[in-house]
């Protein structure tokens, strides 16, 4: 952590309003932690958001393993782009339903194509790619 430097941020009264209503609902317990939040959230999805990015992130899957060949493809598609996948978790919801986890990193655009492929397979209900960005990386959110 750097040096802490306090600035004054001019709002408009409803806008701060709204703003101290939300991070109540959220749970915070001071501005500055929500601003903070609010920034570095901004940056990493800056960051990430460019293509040669080095990022790390979760695909979160719902698929129903009844649905033709759906359990073969996930795995065929992930055995080729294993280099991209660090670990993966599977849960049985119900009956017909699964979830299923992977923990992935590489450059955002590889993630990011590679999740659309695994959401984008037929049988799968709901997906979702969520990339970031460890704190102390050294390419962190340098643009
Ligand atoms: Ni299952």
């Amino acid at each position: 952590m750097g040096v802490l430097s306090r600035i004054g941020v001019a709002l408009d009264s409803d806008l701060l309003n709204r703003f101290d209503r939300l991070i109540e609902q959220r749970g915070y317990t001071n501005r500055s932690e929500a601003f903070r939040d609010l920034i570095r959230d901004q940056l990493v999805a800056v960051h990430t958001a460019t293509p040669d990015a080095a990022v790390v992130g979760t695909i979160t899957l719902i698929y129903d393993h009844h649905a033709s060949g759906i359990t073969e493809k996930l795995t065929e598609l992930q055995h080729t782009q294993h280099e991209l996948v660090v670990s993966t978790s599977h849960a049985h919801l119900d009956h017909d339903s699964c979830l299923e986890v992977l923990i992935v990193h590489g450059k955002s655009v590889q993630v990011a194509k590679f999740a659309d492929r695994l959401i984008g397979l037929k049988g799968v209900q709901h997906g979702r790619l969520v990339m970031t960005v460890p704190a102390h990386s050294p390419d962190r959110c340098r643009k």
